[in-house]
């Protein structure tokens, strides 16, 4: 395979935990051979979307190589990120993919200033050493938010609203200069009057920095809004991937569509705010043999109950459903 025109790629990555007490010790697929990539040759957002426990933050966590997928690879650029071992490369690896997490009021400590959080990623990602220069650099990874040095010269996090916070957080991910920002629920603890503010920050990154974005949320409406791909996660696999105006616009797969159907289509206009949440199931699902959507699914045939649907190309994307298999009678390839 090669990998040089990829700034990254999980290549069929699955990530296993065991679970429960030791009676009822069982194994569960957080992530369950996902594959989802994205090429150097233009800056993307692509939304990775699913309900509660569908694993998002996994697959985020095996992203910023936090944690080792237990089957398949990750690669950014050409090399698997977990190949690669100490300090230098860390540094190099966290220069390039940068994390944006949920709660910015838990990424700062409340007795540290905000600006100090800048300063020492300046230092220590080496971008400036006089102070100066190091106020330079901070000012214009907050300008790049919407902020500046002054604005938040000498406060603390509570100082700020969780929005400014989050544009705080997000300046520093910048400072590095990374590809690929990597973006866990980054609005869902910012007030909804402030949530597209953001969202509208990430498409500016996005066509002004050239930064790609994998774009972590329950939200919908906010994915329909910036994307340019989704993929749709269900216990742990993705289940439908492709453009997002085609998965949302118009679902193939039974699940996709379930979630389509439960909320209005949202709109592009900007002032559109509304949330919408994809709802919470059984955890028994994990540990079902075949599709994980057997026991919600109108179309359900017996087959889905035997063995995981494997990914079928359709009308440009990936669709994991029997329903889009044009040869039901060859036997199924493993997905
Ligand atoms: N360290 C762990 N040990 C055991 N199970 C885990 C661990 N981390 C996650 N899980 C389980 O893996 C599954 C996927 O979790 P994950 O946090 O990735 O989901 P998520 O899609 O991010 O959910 P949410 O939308 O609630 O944030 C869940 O059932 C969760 O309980
Ligand atoms: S594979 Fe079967 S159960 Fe799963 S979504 Fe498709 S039709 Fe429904
Ligand atoms: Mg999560």
């Amino acid at each position: 395979m090669n990998n040089t025109q990829l700034l990254f790629k999980a290549d069929n990555v699955s990530k296993l935990f065991t679970v429960g007490t030791w009676l009822h010790r069982t194994q569960i697929a957080a992530v369950n051979n996902v594959t989802l990539s994205c090429s150097t040759e233009k800056p993307e957002i692509i939304t990775v979307a699913g309900e509660s426990g569908s694993g998002k933050t996994t697959l985020a966590r095996m992203m910023l190589r936090m944690l080792e997928p237990s089957n398949g690879t990750i690669y950014f650029r050409d090399r698997d990120i977990n190949q690669q071992r100490g300090w230098d490369s860390q540094m190099q690896f966290m220069s390039e993919v940068q994390p944006v997490f949920q709660n910015p009021f838990e990424t700062f400590s409340p007795l540290k200033r905000v600006e100090d959080y800048l300063r020492e990623t300046v230092i220590n990602f080496k971008k400036a050493k006089k102070k100066p220069d190091v106020d330079n650099k901070m000012d214009e990874a907050l300008r790049s938010v919407g902020l500046s040095l002054q604005e938040v010269r000498g406060r603390y996090p509570h100082q700020l609203s969780g929005g400014q916070l989050q544009r705080v957080s997000v300046a520093r991910a910048l400072i590095p200069n990374p590809s690929l920002l990597i973006a866990d629920e980054p609005v869902s603890m910012v007030d909804a009057s402030l949530r597209m503010s953001i969202v509208n920050l990430f498409q500016e990154l996005k066509n002004e920095y050239d930064v790609s974005i994998v774009y972590i949320t329950h939200d919908l409406a906010t994915a329909y809004y910036i994307s340019d791909r989704i993929a749709i996660m269900l216990r742990g696999s993705v289940v439908e991937s492709g453009d997002v105006e085609k998965v949302l616009g118009s679902p193939l797969h039974p699940y996709s569509k379930l979630l389509r159907d439960s909320v209005p289509l949202p709109s592009k206009d900007p002032n559109w705010t509304k949330k919408i949440e994809l709802s919470v199931t059984e955890t028994k699902e994990y540990s079902r043999q075949g599709c994980k959507f057997t026991g919600r699914c109108p179309k359900v045939m017996d087959r889905c109950w035997e063995q995981e649907p494997p990914d079928f190309d359709t009308d440009g994307r990936l669709v994991r459903c029997y329903l889009y298999d044009d040869k039901p009678n060859e036997p199924s390839q493993s997905a």
